[in-house]
């Protein structure tokens, strides 16, 4: 018998889960590393999580659990289960807009009433591509890429993902002419550009984009009457706080001049290290965008409970304050750690600033440079060394050899073991050589 159909959206590949990416999540699933109960399973490098300081969440919850558990008493709770808006808490929205400007250090000023709230970044960025353009139309998105894009942006959208090619002979920055081409080859193809999609601080680099590309980017988007998402969702875990420059302060410093075709992605999931509440915003400077987010946000809205507790941790002042500080110091520690110990064993990475892994060159050690060398080391790595990181060419990275490494989903002890079992591998490698 026939097996029964389903829609062409069901059965198209452009979900992207047969990425090495995912696959080296597999590899991990079924053989996780424990410390105590199995000391030579998989090191999970591969996810960037932030657990470096749920001590200070927990803390915090710990410390509040009454005014959490019972809000104001019956009332409250009867409140909030049936509230469904989807324009969301107001004491919500208006906490997240005040976190969203004390991680920029007070340089850019975000209205509450252009706060969308949706189901972490991924309903957001997603969400975006079902406004901004059509079927068939494409986004231009810097490479290398997170890997999820290729999902979030495509796969329910039917939109297109055209790369703007980065290498290494410039720190993989966006330059006038890598963003030129994309947009040329999109026209060569008949491909109408609807917008630039940008990550900054950037996955999978670790870096932030210094003010003068991200004027140029802007100012590409207005010359060519085009959109500019700017995902910023690891705008806390900019190490250096001043590096950092918001899309949202340079529209500020051009009086918000050219400011109706920008929209800013954010999240939880990284700076608080929550991904499992699933809290995200889109920020949009377009009424328009606005009106029509907050419509479509309906299939993926916050729980109300959630939105309560967030309110409520967010609008303490002293909780936020100690967290910024605190989290950026041990995230620069843990770069700086694996910076030093990947040195160590003969390993460069690039010069990074911000997230939650560094972006590692490991080139040196391929046969030939190509993506097919580049997945036979990170096989290696991930059967031999029991490691999972994410090869470059998942990341769509143009330039083989280099490799994501997450360094803020487990313990410094595990972080040891991992830099320990690179080094001996690196050595292995060197003496076969
Ligand atoms: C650049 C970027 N955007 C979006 C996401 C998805 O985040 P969320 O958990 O908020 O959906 C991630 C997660 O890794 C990311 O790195």
């Amino acid at each position: 018998m026939a097996s029964v159909e389903l829609s062409k959206v069901a059965n198209s590949d452009t979900h992207g889960e047969d990425s090495p990416y995912f696959a080296g999540w597999k590899a991990y699933d079924e053989d996780p590393f424990d410390e105590v109960h199995n000391p030579c399973g998989v090191i999970q490098m591969g996810l960037a999580e932030n657990q470096v300081s749920f001590d200070m969440v927990e803390e915090y919850l710990e410390k509040h659990s009454k005014t959490i558990n019972c809000g104001s008493g019956i009332s409250n709770f009867r409140e909030n289960a049936l509230f469904q808006d989807y324009h969301g808490l107001y004491s919500f929205r208006k906490s997240m807009a005040k976190f969203m400007e004390k991680i920029r250090g007070g340089r850019a000023k975000f209205n509450p009433d252009r706060i969308v709230i949706t189901a972490g970044a991924t309903a957001a960025n997603e969400l975006l591509t079902f406004i901004l353009a059509d079927p068939g139309d494409a986004l231009l998105v810097p490479t290398p890429y997170y890997p999820g894009f290729d999902r979030d942006l495509r796969w329910r959208t039917g939109v297109k993902i055209i790369p703007i090619h980065c290498n290494s002979s410039n720190n993989f920055q966006v330059t006038p002419q890598a963003l030129e081409s994309a947009y040329e080859e999109a026209k060569s193809n008949k491909i109408k550009v609807r917008g630039i999609l940008i990550t900054n601080p950037s996955n999978p680099l670790g870096a932030t984009i210094q003010r003068s590309n991200l004027e140029g980017i802007l100012d590409f988007a207005v010359r060519k009457n085009i959109h500019l998402i700017s995902d910023e969702i690891y705008s806390g875990s900019a190490f250096c706080s001043s590096e950092f420059v918001s899309i949202a302060e340079v529209l500020e410093s051009r009086n918000d001049v050219d400011s109706e075709r920008v929209h800013i992605v954010y999240s939880l999931s990284k700076d608080l290290g929550l991904p499992g509440f699933r809290v995200g915003t889109i920020y949009s400077y377009n009424d328009n965008v606005v009106t029509t987010a907050r419509r479509m946000s309906s299939f993926t809205l916050i729980s109300s409970q959630t939105q309560q507790l967030l309110a409520s941790m967010l609008s303490n002042e002293e909780f936020t304050t100690n967290y910024i500080k605190t989290n950026r110091n041990r995230l620069r520690k843990r770069y700086e750690k694996i910076i030093d110990g990947l040195k160590s064993s003969g390993i460069e990475c690039l010069k990074g600033n911000a997230g939650l892994f560094c972006w590692m060159n490991l080139s040196q050690l391929l046969e030939n440079s190509t993506k097919e060398c580049e997945l036979e080391l990170w096989n290696s790595i991930l059967c031999e060394v029991k490691l999972n990181i994410s090869p470059g060419s998942s990341c769509h990275c143009s330039e083989p050899g280099w490799f994501r490494v997450c360094f803020a989903n487990m313990s410094e002890q595990t972080l040891e073991i991992a830099l320990k079992r690179l080094h001996n591998f690196m050595k292995r490698t060197q003496k076969r050589d």
